[in-house]
């Protein structure tokens, strides 16, 4: 096709445009790998050297001059898009600020902050992880190998993904990996606190799919069990604010601590109000334990040398025991009408 021809085409094809994408569609049908221009500089090959020589002058001619309508109608369609954006955008500098009177911290924000100022008293320190885990850290390291009937206790959340290194990933199901995280980045001693989200695949009043744990690790050269209850006990004597609170330890089982344990709190039900800390009957709050050797040794650190202990508390659940609430769904469905009732003010947090 002669050259005048083409650019007269072009040029009608490029004015109609009216987005980018249009622009591009006819860029890549006259400059793509197919584009009409790229044809005519292959056809080339079939011409004589002389009949090339002036050809191929012409065709480049074409191409840079196509080329630089595209550029130019591409800086128009930009400024027209700023222009419009410019108009229709607005900030409104006199809008008046939200009033934040009426707003209400939520139950578990306030639990998070109490606990960590209870064990920030205490010399620990908080550290994080991410919600997305290895089935390494979540696992492995942990103890609890594959086949392992904790890993269905527990209703995994597999992902389809796999990480980099073609390992499988799922939502954490505790925050116990962050203590995998931490034995491996920290030299002993080590006294951290894990608050975070963690997943399972339940729900019904007293579990969700997504909810909050808190995780402690102590690891020295002498931790003992005694250390380990006096912590948890000084912790719950200053949340649930009993001073003569009644509470056991209940041997367990858990793949990461050796021995174990479930820490149990007492209550009774006085007038349809759950009393915290006396009475006969017994509440479950936490698993704990002294760390296994093996997990240790899974950490590099060394099992002859170092021990300590680690903890794991529902943070949803102590909430609920605190503050007498019943469904812990209606932590997350975001009725602003339950948050005025049961949430606090900014001032008592
Ligand atoms: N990860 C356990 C769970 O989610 C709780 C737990 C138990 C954590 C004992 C610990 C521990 O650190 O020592 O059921």
């Amino acid at each position: 096709m002669d050259s005048k021809i083409v650019l007269q085409n072009v040029t009608k094809e490029i004015e109609l445009t009216s987005s980018q994408d249009e622009l591009q569609k006819v860029k890549v049908t006259y400059l793509g790998k197919k584009g009409k221009i790229t044809e005519l500089l292959k056809s080339l090959k079939d011409l004589s050297i002389d009949e090339k020589k002036s050809k191929g002058a012409e065709i480049n001619l074409l191409r840079e001059k196509v080329q630089l309508l595209f550029e130019k109608k591409s800086k128009n369609l930009k400024t027209l898009e700023i222009n419009s954006k410019l108009k229709n955008e607005f900030l409104d500098i006199t809008f008046p600020p939200p009033d934040f009177s009426d707003a209400k911290v939520h139950p578990i924000s306030k639990t998070f902050n109490e606990v960590v100022s209870i064990f920030g008293t205490m010399g620990y320190t908080i550290a994080e992880g991410p919600d997305i885990e290895t089935d390494f850290f979540n696992f492995s390291a942990l103890n609890i190998p594959e086949d392992h009937p904790a890993r269905e206790m527990q209703d995994t959340f597999y992902i389809d993904n796999k990480d980099d290194d073609g390992n499988p990933l799922v939502l954490r199901t505790h925050t116990s990996p962050v203590q995998i995280r931490t034995m491996l980045n920290q030299k002993p001693p080590i006294k951290i606190i894990a608050p975070g989200r963690t997943y399972r695949c339940d729900s019904d009043s007293t579990h969700s799919p997504m909810f909050h744990q808190v995780e402690g690790l102590f690891i020295n050269e002498n931790a003992n069990m005694g250390n380990l209850k006096g912590t948890l006990i000084e912790f719950c004597k200053e949340f649930f604010e009993v001073e003569d609170l009644k509470v056991r330890f209940r041997p367990s089982y858990f793949p990461f601590t050796e021995p174990s344990a479930e820490m149990d709190i007492a209550y009774e039900v006085i007038d349809n109000k759950l009393q915290i800390g006396k009475g006969k009957k017994w509440l479950e709050i936490l698993g704990c334990g002294m760390v296994n050797p093996i997990v240790l040794e899974n950490c590099k650190l060394d099992s002859s040398k170092y021990q300590g202990f680690a903890f794991g508390m529902g943070l949803d659940r102590i909430t609920m025991l605190k503050h007498g609430l019943t469904d812990i769904r209606s932590f997350f469905n975001g009725n602003l009408n339950w948050l005025s009732k049961h949430g606090f003010n900014i001032g008592d947090f």
